[in-house]
């Protein structure tokens, strides 16, 4: 395993590898690995020759008085975990040498963009789609992969790719959780005792709504507001929103006539936390 600070370098590590008919995947992450992480990279080995993992804390997705300069960052931890999953290239370029001082052009995410994590955190998208856009232009994969555990993301990058017509297939990839349902998350560390404890509410939800459904409610706003009663008995919890949407175009609806996903964010101290579950209706499960 290689690992490569500069565009150049990167591009031509997989200029390379293309010549020699390999197939190539895209696996972008923030750093902080966990397994959530690492099950993208597997599922890119499976599916690609020659994999590259960037690992880069992209300061325009962080709003102002967000956590990007508290994020967790462990490079030499996330080198020896990736070496070991068997990656080909880890891409760790630093700021200035992804951005250029007077770059003035941005990718902006259109309407998915600016519901729910966008409606909160409003220049967020519009950072990830432009970084999304330039580790696409930059390494040129075949195949990139991105979690369900960042549902609202991932449709974004789905359009985003689709829209721009960006040559790369996008392979969304299912949620690791801990044991206990927490689905694992970087910022999960930010956690102290009680809170990590409290944390497992967003899950629990999930799990009500899911009930729910297999006991063949139908109504959309029933399920939601169990949803947001459960995350709200938690008294470490602050609730941002918990809503049954379209799984494509996210926007809420009143009937579960059909698999829907529910989305759900909160608070848990200080930390945001931010989870999902399909939830399908009971005669489509048998
Ligand atoms: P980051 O939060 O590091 O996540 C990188 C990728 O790992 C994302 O596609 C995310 O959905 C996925 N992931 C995180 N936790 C997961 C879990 N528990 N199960 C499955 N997949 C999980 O998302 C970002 O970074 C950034 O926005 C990025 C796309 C890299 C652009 O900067």
């Amino acid at each position: 395993m290689e690992r490569l600070s500069s565009k150049a370098e990167v591009h031509g590590a997989v200029l390379a590898a293309k010549r020699e008919g390999k197939s190539v995947a895209l696996v972008p992450t923030m750093g902080a690995l966990h397994d959530g992480h690492l099950s993208l990279v597997q599922a890119a080995c499976a599916r690609a020759d020659y994999v590259v993992v960037s690992v880069f804390v992209n300061p325009t997705q962080f709003g102002p008085g967000e956590d990007f300069e508290a994020y967790p960052r462990d490079l030499e931890h996330d080198l020896a975990l990736l070496a070991a999953e068997g990656a080909d290239i880890v891409f760790t370029p630093n700021v200035s040498a992804m951005y250029a001082a007077d770059a003035a052009v941005t990718v902006g995410p259109g309407p998915l963009g600016g519901m729910w994590e966008g409606a909160i955190r409003p220049a967020h998208f519009s950072g990830v789609c432009t970084v999304v856009t330039k580790l696409l232009s930059i390494v040129g994969p075949d195949l990139a992969f991105f979690g369900e555990k960042d549902y609202q993301q991932l449709q974004v990058v789905k359009r985003l790719v689709c829209d721009l017509d960006l040559p790369a297939k996008v392979v969304g990839c299912p949620i690791v959780r801990e044991c206990d349902g927490l689905a694992m998350s970087s910022r999960n560390a930010y956690l102290d005792r009680d809170e990590r404890a409290a944390a497992t509410v967003l899950y629990r939800a999930l799990r009500t709504a899911e009930t729910l459904a297999l006991d063949g409610e139908r109504d959309a706003r029933v399920i939601a507001t169990a949803l947001r009663d459960t995350v709200e008995a938690e008294p470490l919890a602050t609730l941002d929103y918990a809503e049954l949407v379209d799984p494509v175009t996210l926007q809420s609806l009143k009937t579960l006539d059909r698999p829907l996903r529910a989305i759900v964010a909160a608070r848990v101290g200080a930390t945001r936390l931010i989870d999902n579950m399909a939830i399908v209706p009971r005669q489509e499960q048998q």
